[in-house]
């Protein structure tokens, strides 16, 4: 008796929870989303809001990137705000300076983008301001300066070009007509010489044969995930899906399960193999970090710098050379003029002299910067260089997209894909750093910069000689998915011929 009037009485104490539990969870939801409607002013009637409200601007431009471009363009300080988002987004050098580096102080990355990336970067460089930035910073670069490790990552990207990326384009070749995806290529790439510059680890995805590594197909999930959270109308959203692990967030948190499983496991083997003389970025890092769960931030981190945005650059760069047929020629030119006739793969030192190729690396990143825009939050209230209020918490975009088709930077001629612009009596003449903030600029600039540049020229050098590659929609400009990085929609559909001994030679 005494037990079953006790088990009613749990009974009624679970349902009563359960009942005040729905009830503040809905409660909590419909304040939440009237605060939001407070702050994003959605009733903003301008015309800026109306269009990005209505999605209108999908009847004129394929991407919402070449929209901004658009206001941008035609705004006279090249700034925006995009009211309903809280968001000021500028294409003008001397704001984007400003922010980068006289005021890098107050435009750091912020809360709210930590959080949204926390889940998978933890406090890996990419996603930490202050001193945890410092440390990292200042370990990173003494690592990736050195010598040592610049002629490690270009005997990495040598060896996956020679031994699987130039096999894998014959293979190709040979089967006359048959149509291959250069992005996925490219991804697979990427990825392979990542983990083993990061690791020390071969995944082996560019065998197409294999299926791709359970470890990059959670990594991707993973980022693609992550970078949704930003596009919902309020944090609130994501963060009461993670609350209640629904949807999107359950597969989210499995797949950062997944990378977290696998990075793990390969800290302890590194760690019971020793690692003292290994020169991947782990055993560097290792030999002065103890905590395991730092040393897996720093690698993911270094995962997601390194790997999608060297397949976006490859990608358009590609794109833009086989729609580009004199581009092509004048790269195979100076190739063959700087390499050996009988040299297949040119060295460290070769690939430097090639100002053409450099040149025409630099204007396709222009064109298609694979981070297209950068978002940092001020801390306090300010006043941008061309005179934009700044109220303090507000995010502060610089898009380099945009930047690269602003007439008044580029001249009349910013949309034509031209490298000699780079070039100044035939060598390579660079621009400055905040007018071409592809690789951001400033204080915080891109620690890859010098390697992914000799990495695509290296690509570029080894497959343009013995290869013609045929774009299937050469006519059709990419789309972009939405992400943290720039993928173009569909991939890149290539078919590639062997070039004949007489063509390679005229
Ligand atoms: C074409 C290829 C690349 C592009 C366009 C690029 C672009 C960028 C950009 C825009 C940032 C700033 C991101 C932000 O703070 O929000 C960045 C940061 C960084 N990149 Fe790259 N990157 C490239 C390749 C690489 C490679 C190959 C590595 C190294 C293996 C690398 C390492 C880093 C690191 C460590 C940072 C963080 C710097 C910091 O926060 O202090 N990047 N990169």
């Amino acid at each position: 008796m005494e037990y079953s009037e006790n088990l009613s009485f749990l009974q009624s104490l679970q349902a009563s929870f359960c009942f005040i539990f729905f009830f503040f969870t809905i409660s909590f939801s419909i304040f939440s989303f009237f605060l939001l409607f407070m702050r994003q002013k959605v009733w903003c009637n301008c015309d800026i809001c109306c269009g990005y409200l209505t999605s209108s601007w999908l009847m004129e431009f394929g991407n919402l990137c070449d929209w901004y471009t658009h206001l941008l363009q035609k705004s006279p300080t090249h700034t925006i705000h995009i009211h309903v988002l809280g968001n000021t987004i500028t294409a003008n050098p001397d704001n984007v300076e400003y922010m980068l580096k006289t005021r890098f102080d107050n435009y750091p990355k912020g809360k709210p983008f930590s959080t949204i990336l926390g889940d998978l970067l933890g406090k890996g460089i990419f996603n930490v301001d202050g001193d945890s930035w410092v440390f990292q910073r200042k370990m990173a670069s003494l690592e990736l300066g050195s010598v040592s490790i610049r002629s490690f990552a270009f005997e990495v990207v040598m060896a996956e070009i020679k031994h699987r990326l130039l096999p894998l384009l014959s293979s190709y070749a040979e089967k006359d007509g048959s149509v291959l995806d250069l992005q996925d290529v490219f991804r697979r790439f990427t990825f392979d010489n990542i983990c083993k510059f990061s690791f020390g680890l071969d995944p082996g995805c560019l065998e197409l044969a294999l299926p791709i590594s359970q470890f990059a197909e959670s990594f991707d999930l993973a980022t693609k995930l992550s970078a949704e959270r930003a596009m919902v109308a309020s944090p609130l959203i994501w963060k009461i899906k993670r609350l209640l692990n629904l949807g999107s967030e359950r597969r989210l948190k499995e797949a950062i399960k997944k990378v977290n499983v696998l990075a793990k496991e390969l800290i302890i083997q590194k760690r019971k193999l020793g690692f003292s003389t290994h020169q991947d970025l782990l055993s560097r890092f290792m030999a002065c970090i103890k905590d395991d769960d730092y040393l897996r931030d720093i690698v993911i981190s270094f995962i997601l710098a390194g790997r999608d945005t060297m397949a976006s650059a490859l990608t358009t760069f590609f794109w833009l050379v086989a729609t580009h047929p004199e581009v092509e020629s004048k790269i195979r030119d100076e190739a063959d003029r700087i390499m050996h006739p009988n040299q297949e793969f040119p060295s460290f030192e070769l690939i430097r002299e090639m100002h053409y190729l450099h040149a025409a690396v630099h204007e396709s990143l222009r064109l298609y910067p694979p981070v297209q825009f950068d978002s940092k939050f001020a801390r306090q209230d300010d006043v941008l260089r061309d005179g934009t209020f700044v109220m303090k918490g507000t995010r502060v975009t610089y898009h380099p997209y945009a930047m690269g088709r602003i007439e008044a930077i580029w001249g009349p001629d910013c949309m034509e894909f031209r490298p000699q612009r780079w070039l100044n009596n035939g060598t390579f003449f660079p621009q400055s750093p905040f007018k071409f903030p592809v690789f951001q600029a400033g204080i915080r600039v891109c620690l890859g910069k010098e390697m992914a540049v000799v990495a695509m020229k290296s690509v570029a050098a080894a497959v343009l000689r013995p290869f013609n590659i045929h774009v299937v929609h050469a006519n059709v400009a990419p789309r972009f998915d939405s992400g943290l990085t720039a993928t173009v929609r569909g991939g890149l559909p290539v078919v590639v011929r062997e070039r004949r001994a007489t063509d390679q030679h005229c």
